[in-house]
């Protein structure tokens, strides 16, 4: 993967929500996937999890600042890592199903030149 411009320690804390998020989606235990691709300009970064996935109520509500499920959640994560994001040129989608598990993308311009 070419390198990002980016600002480490706040891509990681990005990353980490995610793959915190991940986790909590499989209390029982499960598969947690971390994938990286090159898509012309940008580089992708998935995190994936075969956890409980999310109502439509809850999928509405992902970005919204203090929505949470969680009895310690404080709903600023994926606020957050949005925020992250989007200031460093980026964007995340997602996808989810009911009882399969979910998948949080994240892309970011590759450097230029690389
Ligand atoms: N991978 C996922 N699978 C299922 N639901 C998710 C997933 N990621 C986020 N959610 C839902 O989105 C809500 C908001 O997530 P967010 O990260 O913003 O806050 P939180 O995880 O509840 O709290 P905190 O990040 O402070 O621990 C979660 O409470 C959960 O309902
Ligand atoms: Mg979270």
């Amino acid at each position: 993967m070419p390198p990002v411009h980016a600002d480490p320690e706040q891509l990681w804390e990005a990353l980490l929500n995610l793959i915190r998020n991940a986790v909590d989606a499989m209390p029982g235990g499960g598969n947690l996937t971390v994938a990286t691709k090159k898509n012309g300009t940008k580089a992708l970064v998935s995190i994936s999890d075969n956890g409980h996935g999310m109502t439509e109520e809850q999928a509405r509500n992902l970005f919204i600042p203090f929505f949470t499920t969680k009895a310690d959640g404080t709903g600023l994560g994926l606020a957050h890592t949005q925020q992250i994001i989007t200031e460093h040129g980026g964007r995340i989608d997602w996808t989810t199903k009911r009882g399969k598990g979910s998948t949080f993308t994240i892309q970011l311009p590759l450097e230029v030149g690389a």
